[in-house]
């Protein structure tokens, strides 16, 4: 096991949950974290303020990796409300935990969740 990161990180890292895209999105997300160039994409449908299905892309490190998978199954039948009120916390308590020089990575699943549903209330207004 890689003394970095827990086993859930790892177990995330290499086998992730609702990786892909959804070609017909209700509403897509991409944020970027400038200091290491990783890129994050979410792709999620709406269904009565549910989210019904959701789906990432991610080029980055395994930290990256692992808090998009988790933030699609956390996010996962929540309503948009409930969904945007996921912190970067809720993200890494799920993984067991991350390396404090790994915390902002979860800040790109966080926030391309906050961009995904920004992006959808924004096109169903
Ligand atoms: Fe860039 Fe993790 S090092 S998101």
């Amino acid at each position: 096991m890689c003394p970095m990161y827990s086993e859930k990180v790892m177990e995330h890292f290499r086998n992730p949950k609702n990786m892909g895209e959804i070609k017909d999105a209700d509403g897509v997300g991409t944020v970027g974290n400038p200091t290491c160039g990783d890129l994050m994409t979410i792709y999620i449908k709406v269904k009565d303020d549910v989210i019904t299905d959701i789906k990432f892309k991610t080029f980055g490190c395994a930290a990256a990796i692992a808090t998009s998978s988790m933030i699609t199954e956390i996010a996962k039948n929540k309503t948009l409300s409930e969904a945007q009120k996921i912190t970067r916390d809720n993200v890494a308590e799920k993984l067991d935990g991350l390396p404090p020089i790994k915390m902002h990575c979860s800040n790109l699943a966080s926030d391309a969740l906050k961009a995904a549903i920004n992006d959808y209330k924004k096109k169903h207004k």
